[in-house]
C-alpha cells in the first residue's frame, strides 16, 4: 500500500481560469517545462472519463507480449504516470516519467488542453484524448470525490450537480475540456478522440482504432489478448489496475472501478435534474460539433 501524507481535503481555488488544488499546480513550473519525446504518448482526459480503462490498452498494447510481467506486478499509475501531480511521499508525475527507461512511455494528464507542456506539440507527440458524456462523468466523479480524500469535499449530489455545472470541480468545467480538445484535434491529427460510449458499445472496433493512429499492428491473438484483459470485471479484479494499492481511496465508501456503465446517470439524476441540466447543456454546447450518446 503506497501511504500518502494527506490529512485533509485540499481546497478548490481558480488557477489561471481553471478550478484546481494544489496536488496539481505545486509542481507546475516543471510540468511546464517537462521535455516530451516524439514517441511518447499522452493520454489526456476529463478526470472519470475513462482514463484507467484507456491507459490499460495502450500499455498492453505495447508491452503486454514483451513484458508480460509487467501489468501483474507494476500498478497502473506507474507504468503510465499522471504528468501533473505532486504528493506528498511520492515522487512526482514529472520524476516518474523522466526516470521511465520503457519506450514508448505511456503518459496521462487531465489538463484542459491550454495546459499541456508546448514540448508535447513541439514533438508532435501522440495524444489520445477520451471523452464521456457529461451525465454519467458527472455521477462517476461525484462517487470519486466521496472515495477519495485527496479530492475536495464533494457534499451531496444535487450540490455536486450544481458545482459540476459550473465548473466548480478539479480541472474545471467539463464543457471547455471537452470542446477545447475537440477544436484542438480539428486542427492536430496528432489527436485521436475517442468517447467511453463508442468503446463501451465495441470494444474491439475501437482497439482497432486505437492501433491504427499509433501505427502498429499487433497479430489478432494479441488483440484478442488485450481486449480479455480491459473487460471491466477483469480490470476490477486486477490489483494493478483497479488502484487497491492507493491509500487514499476508501473503497468501502465507493470502488474505483464502480459500475463501468453507459446511462448510470439515470439511476441518480431525477426528472428536475435532468430537465434543467438538459437546458444548461444546449445552451453550453450550442457552439460545437462535438456530440454524446448519453445511452448505447
Ligand atoms: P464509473 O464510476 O461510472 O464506474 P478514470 O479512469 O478516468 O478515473 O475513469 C473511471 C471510470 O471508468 C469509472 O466509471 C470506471 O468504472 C470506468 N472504467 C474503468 N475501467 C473500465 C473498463 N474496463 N470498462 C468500463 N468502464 C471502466
Amino acid at each position: 500500500m503506497e501511504e500518502m501524507a494527506v490529512r485533509s481535503r485540499p481546497e478548490l481555488f481558480d488557477f489561471h481560469g481553471v478550478s484546481m488544488v494544489n496536488y496539481f499546480t505545486d509542481n507546475w513550473e516543471d510540468v511546464q517545462k517537462f521535455k516530451a519525446r516524439p514517441d511518447d504518448i499522452l493520454i489526456a482526459t476529463y478526470p472519470k472519463a475513462g482514463t484507467t480503462w484507456v491507459s490499460q490498452i495502450v500499455d498492453l498494447l505495447y508491452f503486454g507480449k514483451t513484458l508480460p510481467e509487467r501489468k501483474d506486478s507494476i500498478p497502473i499509475h506507474e507504468r503510465v504516470p499522471f504528468l501533473e501531480t505532486s504528493f506528498p511521499g511520492l515522487p512526482r508525475g514529472t520524476e516518474l516519467a523522466d526516470s521511465m527507461t520503457s519506450s514508448p512511455r505511456v503518459i496521462k494528464t487531465h489538463f484542459p488542453v491550454q495546459f499541456v507542456p508546448k514540448s508535447f506539440w513541439e514533438q508532435n507527440s501522440r495524444v489520445i484524448y477520451m471523452a464521456r458524456n457529461a451525465k454519467d462523468n458527472a455521477v462517476s466523479y461525484f462517487h470519486f470525490d466521496r472515495m477519495n480524500f485527496v479530492e475536495p469535499e464533494p457534499g451531496d449530489w444535487p450540490s455536486f450537480l450544481q458545482r459540476f455545472k459550473k465548473g466548480d470541480v478539479v480541472f474545471g468545467s467539463w464543457y471547455d475540456h471537452v470542446k477545447n480538445w475537440w477544436e484542438k484535434k480539428e486542427i492536430n491529427s496528432n489527436i485521436l478522440y475517442m468517447f467511453y460510449e463508442d468503446l463501451a458499445e465495441d470494444t474491439d472496433r475501437e482497439i482497432n482504432r486505437i492501433c491504427s493512429f499509433l501505427g502498429i499492428s499487433p497479430s489478432k491473438e494479441e488483440r484478442d489478448y488485450v481486449r480479455g484483459q480491459v473487460d471491466f470485471n477483469t480490470m476490477k479484479n486486477n490489483r494493478m489496475a483497479n488502484y487497491s494499492t492507493i491509500s487514499v481511496m476508501d473503497f468501502k465508501i465507493s470502488p474505483f472501478m464502480r459500475k463501468g456503465k453507459v446511462g448510470d446517470w439515470k439511476n441518480h439524476f431525477t426528472v428536475a435534474q435532468n430537465e434543467d441540466f438538459d437546458e444548461d447543456y444546449q445552451k453550453n454546447m450550442a457552439n460545437t460539433t462535438l456530440h454524446f450518446k448519453t445511452e448505447i
